[in-house]
C-alpha cells in the first residue's frame, strides 16, 4: 500500500525509515571538511562503495570499524533526529551515505567542501535491481508487475524520484574538485583500480597490499558471503546478482527503446552521459 511511503518536498521516501522531522534536523547538521559523503541513486552500488569507504577510512585512522549492520546513522536521511547527537560525537573521518537528489543534500556539505563520491549505474540495470528490491522489501509497496514498475521508474514515481533528474543534476558538477563520479560498470571491470582511484581522490596514501585487500573484500562474492552478518534479513535482496546487463532478462524491446530515447534526451553528449556505460 502507498501509505508505506511519505512525501517530502515532492519526493517519495520509505515512511518506515524517513520522516519530516529527520529531514528538518538534517538541514541543521554540521559537516566537517574531512567528512566523506557517498551519493548514489538507489541500486547503483551504495552498499558496495560504502564498504570500500569504511575500509579506506579505518585503514587510515585509528577509528574502529563500526560493527552494526545496516547503519541507519550513516545514511543521512534515515533514522530519528536523536541520531544527530551520536553523529556529532563520532570521530573523523566520518563516512555518510545518501540517496538524496543533489538539490536536497544539505548545503553545508558543499559549503565546507567535504569530499563527495558519486556512483552511477546503467539505469536499465538500476531499474531491474530496484524492481526486485521493491518486491522483496516489506517496507515498500509491492508492485504487481515489471511493466508497472518500469513505468513508475520512467516517470520518477519511485522512492528518491527520477534517476534521470539525479543524473541531470550531477552532470552540472562533473568537474568540481571535491566531487568524484564513478560508475558501477567501471568498478566491476577493475575493482582494484576503482579502490585506488577513490583512495587517491580522498588523499589517502596506502600501501598497494592494503588497497588489494580492500578490493578483495569488496568483490560481490566476498560481500555476499558475509552479507547475512552485515545486512541481516536484507542480505538476499541487497546482494542479489551483482552483474552488468541483467536488464536483458526483463526489458522488452519497446522498454529498452523507451529508455534509450530518455537517456538520449537527457544525457546524450554530456560528460556524465559519456561516463555512464550504456
Ligand atoms: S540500495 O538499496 O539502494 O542501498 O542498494 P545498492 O547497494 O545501491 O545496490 C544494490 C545492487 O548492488 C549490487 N552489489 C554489488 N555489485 C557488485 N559488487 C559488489 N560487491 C556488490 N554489492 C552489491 C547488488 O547485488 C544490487 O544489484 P543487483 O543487480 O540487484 O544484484
Amino acid at each position: 500500500p502507498e501509505e508505506l511511503l511519505i512525501t517530502f518536498k515532492g519526493v517519495l521516501y520509505p515512511g518506515g525509515l524517513c520522516s519530516a522531522e529527520n529531514f528538518q534536523a538534517l538541514e541543521r547538521m554540521e559537516f566537517r571538511k574531512d567528512d566523506v559523503i557517498l551519493v548514489a541513486y538507489p541500486k547503483c552500488g551504495t552498499n558496495w562503495v560504502r564498504q570500500i569507504l569504511n575500509d579506506l577510512t579505518s585503514a587510515t585512522s585509528k577509528k574502529k570499524e563500526e560493527a552494526s549492520p545496516i547503519e541507519l546513522v550513516q545514511m543521512l536521511e534515515f533514522g530519528a533526529p536523536d541520531k544527530f547527537q551520536k553523529i556529532k560525537n563520532s570521530s573523523s573521518p566520518r563516512v555518510f551515505i545518501t540517496h538524496l537528489h543533489y538539490d536536497n543534500i544539505p548545503k553545508a556539505v558543499f559549503d565546507i567542501k567535504a569530499k563527495i563520491v558519486v556512483i552511477f549505474r546503467n539505469p536499465k540495470d538500476a531499474a531491474v535491481s530496484y524492481y526486485h528490491f521493491y518486491n522483496n522489501n516489506p517496507g515498500l509497496p509491492t508492485i504487481s508487475s515489471w511493466d508497472e514498475f518500469f513505468q513508475k521508474f520512467m516517470s520518477g514515481e519511485v522512492c528518491w524520484s527520477s534517476y534521470f533528474d539525479h543524473a541531470l543534476a550531477w552532470n552540472k558538477h562533473m568537474d568540481e574538485e571535491n566531487i568524484m563520479i564513478i560508475t558501477y560498470e567501471d568498478m566491476k571491470e577493475n575493482l582494484y583500480g576503482g579502490v585506488k582511484q577513490i583512495a587517491d581522490f580522498l588523499g589517502f596514501c596506502l600501501p598497494e597490499e592494503k588497497i588489494q585487500t580492500i578490493a578483495e573484500n569488496a568483490t560481490f562474492e566476498s560481500m555476499s558471503n558475509k552479507s547475512q552478518e552485515t545486512h541481516g534479513k536484507f542480505a538476499p535482496v541487497l546482494f542479489r546478482k551483482g552483474t552488468v546487463k541483467d536488464w536483458k532478462n526483463l526489458f522488452t524491446e519497446a522498454q529498452s527503446q523507451e529508455m534509450d530515447a530518455k537517456f538520449e534526451e537527457c544525457l546524450a553528449g554530456t560528460k556524465l552521459g559519456e561516463k555512464i556505460k550504456y
